[in-house]
């Protein structure tokens, strides 16, 4: 049951919206009630696409710093609130511009395709951005002898790399959600489940990948729970997605794949949930936390980040 006070920010939440000319765009990993109060809600790709493409003013963004960065990027006259600045990217914390230019340094003349889970810094260090809906095809649409480096997830890279053959170098970094699931949990909970399939994010770890129905990103798990005939999934991606699964398909089973440690709760990511209903309000009330970017950062992030845009385009991603 949802509280007064919850009730409450929603109706405020919706007036600020109307009157301030707002957008919320709300990641698949928010809770559901932020998901519910969202004008649009979707995968990295397509609120970078919505980002680029709305009339409001103000664009607040219920999600991660690198999300908000990027909408920031796309539509730089636009002021683009995030309501709690702490909330991070374990992945994108993982490589720091300093340490990224050195390795750029250490692997020269390769095409620098960088997953959309990194800082604008690292974005500007780019030659073009992916994100997990298009990263096979964004790495296809280059030729097909051009050396690679991929960064920050040695994953996704290492998926992209066994789907497509390419040359590539891959950045050592991981999400602290996805390397955290346990193939034996999951082998478990199959076997108490025979019929479930197993869904699961490239940014899972090659043996839980190995196990894995069907891998996608998290509008590609979505629509494959949409279209697919079984009754229950064994899903392996942050716990916010099921909301979504559940309330396009409500008599499916969904079951959080298990983390290594029970206890943890760690199929939820942290940086996601630090967003709440009561900070959305203060954030549109006030019209802080803002986005700010260096100018010639933003600039330079820019012209990867709207390559991807074109391609995914052309391609009808
Ligand atoms: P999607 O590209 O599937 O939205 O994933 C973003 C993300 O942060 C995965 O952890
Ligand atoms: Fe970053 Fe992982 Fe959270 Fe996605 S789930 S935003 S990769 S920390």
């Amino acid at each position: 049951m949802k509280t007064q006070t919850s009730d409450h920010y929603i109706t405020e939440i919706k007036r600020l919206k109307a009157e301030k000319n707002a957008v919320i765009l709300a990641h698949f990993y928010q809770t559901g009630d932020i998901q519910d109060i969202a004008d649009f809600v979707g995968d990295s790709l397509a609120l970078s696409q919505k980002a680029a493409a709305n009339s409001a003013d103000i664009i607040l963004f219920a999600g991660v710093k690198f999300m908000a960065e990027t909408a920031k990027i796309l539509a730089p006259e636009k002021k683009v609130l995030l309501p709690d600045m702490n909330a991070g990217c374990s992945l994108a914390d993982s490589c720091k511009a300093d340490d990224f230019e050195k390795f750029l340094k250490a692997n020269p003349g390769r095409t620098v395709v960088t997953y959309v889970n990194t800082s604008a810094e690292i974005k500007a260090l780019s030659d073009i951005i992916c994100t997990s809906s298009n990263a096979v095809q964004i790495v296809e649409s280059l030729p097909a002898d051009e050396k690679i480096i991929f960064a920050p997830d040695r994953n996704l890279g290492n998926y992209v790399l066994n789907k497509t053959g390419r040359d590539i170098v891959i950045w050592n970094g991981t999400c602290h959600v996805h390397e955290e699931f346990s193939l034996e949990a999951i082998l478990r909970m199959k076997k108490e489940n025979p019929d479930a399939k197993i869904i699961v994010h490239p940014e899972c770890e090659l043996p839980v990948r190995m196990v894995a129905d069907f891998i996608g990103s998290t509008s590609a798990l979505l629509n494959f729970t949409r279209k697919d005939e079984s009754k229950t999934y064994i899903v392996a991606t942050e716990a916010g997605i099921i909301h979504q699964m559940k309330k396009e398909n409500p008599l499916k089973n969904y079951l959080p794949a298990p983390p290594r440690d029970s206890t943890c709760g760690c199929s939820e990511c942290s940086f996601m949930k630090l967003i709440t209903m009561e900070k959305i309000y203060r954030c549109l009330l006030n019209e802080k936390p803002e986005i700010h970017l260096d100018k010639e950062i933003l600039l330079k992030a820019q012209k990867p980040i709207r390559r991807m845009m074109e391609i995914s385009e052309k391609l009808g991603l």
